[in-house]
């Protein structure tokens, strides 16, 4: 039997029946980082039925505050590591499906230091994967479209879940390598998974390291942003808000063994996003510093998301960057509590690598 949904106007999409899934109880691993906790959120606001256990190592990069204030009978924080196989196992045999998020996610450290990159990123997926496998449950694996690798920057191609696997950085290898752990299980044990890759996120909660809430709080703290490279550089920026809600529909109404990418037809070269960010703030759009570049820097990314459209009905919700950019900023301008405390000691690792 095959499902129809509509966007209220006509039918956007189908699925199979026997694919339909509706979770009671969840896991999700690095739901106090910066996109997990958005997945959260976005599951607490649409589906009051569902009950999330977040498994989180609350690394440098895990804020519990990204997550404060959500009801507890709907929530519970446990606070792990997800290569820890004892807890994963406890916490996998309750629940009906795991939405892995956790990782070691920024491309600049995983260059310094590659090792917690492996461990976190190719062993901790290991770990949950075998213990969906033993009890059964639905596994999701959030992915990025860096395990492609790059597209020149005139070349007029996007990446599709056709796109051979050519990742540049330890940290996008280590995530490809993840992905190749999940088709594996899927096909030799019968993993019921799905994966999806999605391109930079931005909006609120994004920690400083990562080049927008870089920029942002330089510019508050009276220091000029800092590009690498050219500038030249394209990502293909989506709302995290649109990202979270790509994952549940495809948690829900996902084939088993697919593949599906995420984007929003964002494409921007740096050098745009960083003009826009300074004009957004009042600042003179040159008042910034060229830096060195970033080993093996990725040229260009660009999604094409047409299946996870037309299979699942999925549609962005935000889909003017100018607006979501200063809606960001904003955020970043009355949230100082939330990202001061990170800020200097990113900003010495920066220094650290002349960037
Ligand atoms: P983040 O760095 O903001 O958060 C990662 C979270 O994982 C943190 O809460 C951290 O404490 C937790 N964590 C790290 N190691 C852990 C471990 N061993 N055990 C348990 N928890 C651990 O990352 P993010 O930007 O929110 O990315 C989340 C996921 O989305 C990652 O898998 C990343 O590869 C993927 N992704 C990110 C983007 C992006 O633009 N940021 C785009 C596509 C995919
Ligand atoms: O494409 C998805 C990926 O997007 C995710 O898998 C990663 O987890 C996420 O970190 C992000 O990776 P990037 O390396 O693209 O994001 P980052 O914010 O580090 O950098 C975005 C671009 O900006 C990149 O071309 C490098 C550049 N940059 C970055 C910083 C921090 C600068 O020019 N200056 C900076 O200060």
């Amino acid at each position: 039997m095959t499902l129809a949904f509509s966007n209220g106007k006509g039918v956007i999409g189908t699925v199979d029946a026997q694919d339909a899934f509706e979770p009671e109880r969840i896991v999700v691993t690095g739901g106090c980082g910066f996109i997990g906790s958005s997945f959260v959120h976005h599951v607490v606001r649409e589906r009051p039925g569902v009950h999330v256990t977040v498994l989180d190592k609350l690394t440098y990069a895990g804020n519990p505050d990204n997550i404060a204030g959500l009801p507890s009978d709907r929530v519970e924080l446990v606070v792990g590591d997800i290569c820890d196989a004892a807890l994963v196992d406890r916490l996998v045999s309750g629940t009906d499906a795991v939405v892995h998020y956790a990782a070691e996610s920024h491309n600049d450290n995983s260059i310094a230091d590659p090792s917690p990159f492996l461990k976190t990123n190719v062993e901790g997926t290991y770990t949950l994967i075998e213990a969906c496998r033993k009890h059964g449950a639905r596994y999701h694996h959030v992915s990025t479209d860096e395990v492609y690798g790059d597209l020149a920057l005139d070349d007029p191609a996007k990446f599709t879940e056709e796109t051979p696997y050519h990742p540049s950085s330890p940290y996008s290898s280590t995530k490809a390598s993840s992905d190749m752990l999940v088709r594996a299980w899927t096909r030799t044990y019968g993993l019921r998974a799905t994966i999806s890759n999605c391109s930079n996120n931005y909006g609120p909660y994004q920690h400083v390291e990562k080049f927008i809430p870089r920029q942002i709080t330089n510019i508050i703290d009276g220091v000029r942003p800092k590009l690498y490279g050219k500038g030249e550089n394209v990502r293909d920026w989506i709302h995290t808000e649109d990202h979270s809600s790509a994952v549940w529909d495809i948690l829900t109404k996902g084939r088993m063994g697919e593949t599906y990418l995420i984007g929003a037809d964002g494409e921007k070269d740096n050098i745009t996003v960083l003009r826009m960010i300074l004009e957004a703030m009042g600042r003179d759009p040159e008042d910034f510093d060229w830096v060195a570049d970033r080993p093996g820097h990725d040229r260009r990314y660009a999604i094409d998301s047409t299946k996870l459209q037309r299979e699942l009905g999925w549609r962005p919700a935000h889909t003017d960057f100018a607006e979501g950019l200063k809606q960001t900023i904003d955020w970043y301008v009355a949230n100082e509590s939330w990202w001061r405390p990170a800020k200097e000691a990113t900003e010495a690792r920066y220094k650290a690598q002349g960037q």
